[in-house]
């Protein structure tokens, strides 16, 4: 029989909170993320808003949508924001070379977007154009939109619409600088950084989060070249991007969303679990030049990233996301709440319809993918206090390789409730832990859980709830111990109270 797996529930810092942007997604112009996703095309019945709809909103709205990060993405170093804003008929196209090379008319321009924002009640996190844009053309975006001077700027901000300023404090330089954004040197880049940072100013009320674009993987190198050149007070934030692809290759097949056997189960599991070195990795090196960790390491594109949906258009990046997908997405988050002293933000790619989704389309109808589940389950860590947990795993072993079976978080609330999630990676066995709370004073526990019958279950839009929350009956107050039964291939999250 299966040893019990024993935990402690540990006090920790009071003062380390879980930051709620680690919760935080992103919305591309990529494929039908923001037209046909966020967007409604011009025949939908969808409800909406504008052109927004708004089922879509209703549905992030339940998860709290810290954070939103547009336009891009590879999209953002080609984008021009001034073609983007006045009257939608008079927006210039461009091509988006990028992704499918569609036609972009614009009508999803900045006022569209932080509308957007405003229903979902999120902080936009804008990127700047570094790549193919100019250090005039970024400091006028940040002016038309924060400033609230007589400035042909601004007057063209009010006669567009919005007299008071936006105040939009979150803004990325850049993304993916050593890529899509423009094929540059740490070295180079972190002085192209230092100029454009320069012109990113605050106006009154609005101090800038002046965010680095930070390396891709483990390179090491861009982390530290990053740090060593670029002075810590005109930086609040790094990140980093890192994906989780079910082969591990960026050539050739990444791996299927949709009817894979364990083989592909436990190599995207293992390669998801890689997060917690990469993740230490670079903090260890932002460490050495920023004890105090004032600067945030923003994990700004993570997820899992598959070959496309057969017979979709390989340039949309359109995927099925499985239970595989949401233990995924439970396993990252407790590494990210797990480094939540440097973690301070991350974005899921992406929100709709494009890659890791928390929700697909098809036409008016929508549906909610696994991953979804686990946002919703987790969002009780947002700004919650970080409770540091000891315990060891049993292995899940596959062929002559073994990962941790078992991964999980915690944190206690405002109102001094306990959370924990945890994720069983095991698709044939449960678990059973049993857990210490000492300090904890608690009565009940309650909890939900995420599983379904197979690894690769999914939802449709014809069945829908196929992957689905459900009430957790698993978890019992022994004495002053939490024992626990976990399901195989399962997310849980339990409250104490
Ligand atoms: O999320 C899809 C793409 O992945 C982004 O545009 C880019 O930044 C990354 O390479």
């Amino acid at each position: 029989t299966a040893q019990t797996v024993q935990m402690t529930v540990q006090a920790g810092d009071p003062k380390l909170q879980i930051s709620k942007h680690i919760y935080g997604h992103f919305a591309e112009h990529l494929g039908r993320c923001i037209y046909g996703g966020f967007w409604a095309d011009k025949d939908s019945k969808a409800p909406q808003q504008g052109r927004i709809r708004m089922d879509i909103v209703e549905a992030l709205k339940k998860i709290k949508v810290p954070n939103l990060r547009w336009p891009g993405g590879c999209f953002a170093d080609t984008y021009h924001w001034h073609d983007g804003v006045g009257p939608t008929a008079q927006r210039p196209k461009m091509l988006n070379l990028w992704w499918g090379n569609t036609l972009e008319d614009n009508s999803f321009g900045t006022h569209e977007f932080l509308e957007l924002c405003n229903l979902l009640g999120t902080e936009p996190y804008l990127a700047a154009n570094v790549g193919s844009g100019t250090v005039q053309e970024m400091s006028n975006w940040m002016e038309y939109l924060n400033s609230n001077e007589d400035t042909p700027m601004v007057l063209e901000r009010r006669a567009n619409g919005h007299p008071e300023p936006y105040k939009v404090s979150w803004w990325g330089i850049g993304n993916e600088s050593w890529g899509c954004g423009g094929n540059m040197t740490a070295e180079y880049y972190t002085d192209v950084y230092k100029r454009y940072a320069t012109f990113a100013h605050n106006y009154p009320g609005t101090p800038l989060k002046r965010i680095v674009s930070g390396a891709n993987g483990d390179d090491a190198h861009w982390t530290e070249t990053c740090m060593k050149n670029i002075p810590l007070n005109q930086m609040w934030g790094l990140t980093l991007h890192q994906y989780t692809l079910p082969t591990g290759s960026w050539s050739g097949s990444k791996g299927k969303a949709t009817g894979f056997g364990e083989d592909q189960y436990f190599s995207t599991l293992r390669n998801c679990l890689k997060m917690d070195a990469v993740v230490s990795k670079h903090a260890a090196i932002m460490d050495k030049y920023d004890k105090d960790k004032k600067v945030a390491l923003l994990v700004d594109e993570w997820g899992v990233w598959t070959d496309v949906e057969p017979g979709t258009n390989p340039g949309f990046l359109y995927q099925q996301n499985s239970l595989r997908d949401a233990l995924v997405a439970g396993t990252t988050l407790n590494i990210f709440n797990n480094h939540c002293d440097r973690v301070r933000g991350a974005n899921l790619a992406q929100a709709v319809n494009v890659l890791q989704a928390v929700i697909l389309t098809e036409k008016d109808k929508m549906l909610l993918t696994p991953t979804y589940h686990v946002f919703d389950l987790y969002q009780v860590h947002q700004d919650a206090q970080y409770l540091p947990l000891q315990f060891s795993s049993p292995d899940y072993a596959f062929g002559n390789e073994k990962i941790p079976a078992l991964n999980a978080s915690a944190s206690k609330d405002a109102k001094g409730a306990v959370h924990i999630s945890l994720v069983n990676l095991d698709p044939t066995k449960a678990l059973t832990l049993e857990t210490a709370l000492p300090g904890v004073t608690w009565k009940t526990v309650t909890g939900r859980v995420l599983t379904s019958a197979k690894i690769n279950d999914y939802n449709t839009f014809e069945k829908p709830n196929t992957v689905a929350l459900a009430a957790f009956n698993g978890a019992k107050k022994r004495g002053d111990k939490l024992a626990v039964t976990l399901p195989p291939k399962s997310v849980v999250v339990l409250e104490l109270k």
